[in-house]
């Protein structure tokens, strides 16, 4: 049975979420991690990983379709054998997103909908899927396990037209602390890392926009706007040993912004 530290990891195709993939691996753990739309950038983060000698595995899955979360629990249990001759996997970063722009006088259902699929339901029935079992039956993340849910900035400061994403990511953040405590029984920690805007494709890649830079790095208390690889790192060093005690809390990784 292998000893090595597995993490599943969703959305870890692209952006932040491969940065996390890749930032887990550097610290020797072996990753699962999912892509929706994005399999050839997917086969592309394996191949990263095995450069870096360490394992990881892709897998689909869609975090708004809940009916196809037990077969993905399947997947998972089946790879896990296969892989690492274990039951268990140790650390679940939710990370899988998207943004929709939601100004009040022009905002219909269907996004709503959407929003409050991917970033409340689809993390909520994913985490009980992956995290409980029922009785009898042994979960799938083990005792003493991480879960790192992932915020944004916008859920603690205003921006035009973000307010139901912003909304939608404050309710992770309470999900966050009421899971610290429903899952603490098993040692388990849970956290929130909330990034500031990070230049990846979220959004349409809003941020590659050079005067949209300048504005930004003149809010953030580092003077520059961020890239994935300032996020990944910091999930990783949030689910590094000796970190277990820190649970129920919001890390904002955002250089500062708008402090
Ligand atoms: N970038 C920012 O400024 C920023 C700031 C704060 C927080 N965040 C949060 O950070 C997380 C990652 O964002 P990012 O910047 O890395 O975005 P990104 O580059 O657009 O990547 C989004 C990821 O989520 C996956 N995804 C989207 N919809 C999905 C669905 N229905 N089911 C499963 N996976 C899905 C995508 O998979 P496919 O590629 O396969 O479609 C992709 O891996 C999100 O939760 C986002 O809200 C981002």
């Amino acid at each position: 049975m292998s000893t090595t530290t597995i993490a599943l990891v969703t959305g870890g195709n692209r952006g932040i979420g491969r940065s996390v993939v890749e930032a887990l691996a550097a610290d020797g753990r072996d990753v699962i991690f999912t892509y929706n739309s994005g399999e050839g950038r997917a086969k592309e983060v394996v191949d990263a990983v095995a450069a870096q000698g360490r394992v990881a595995v892709a897998v689909h899955l869609d975090v708004t379709q809940p009916a196809s979360f037990p077969g993905f629990a399947d997947t998972v249990r089946q790879t896990l054998r296969d892989r690492w001759d274990r039951e268990t996997f140790d650390i679940l970063v939710n990370n899988a997103g998207i943004a929709l722009h939601t100004p009040l006088g022009a905002t219909d259902e269907e996004t709503m909908d959407r929003l409050f699929a991917v970033h409340v339901k689809g993390i909520y029935l994913l985490t009980q899927t992956l995290a409980t079992a029922p009785e009898g039956t042994a979960p799938l993340l083990a005792d003493g396990g991480r879960v790192v849910n992932t915020s944004t900035g916008l859920a603690r400061f205003v921006t035009p037209p973000y307010a139901v994403y912003g909304a939608v990511k404050g309710a992770v953040e309470v999900l966050t602390r009421y899971w610290a405590v429903e899952l603490g029984g098993r040692g388990i920690s849970v956290n929130t890392i909330a990034p500031g805007p990070v230049n990846t494709d979220f959004d349409g890649g809003y941020l590659r926009d050079e005067n949209l830079q300048q504005i930004f790095s003149g809010l953030t208390a580092q003077g520059r706007v961020a890239d994935a690889d300032d996020i990944g790192p910091a999930v990783a060093a949030l689910v590094r040993e000796g970190t277990n005690w820190i649970t129920g809390q919001r890390i904002e990784a955002s250089g500062g912004f708008r402090i």
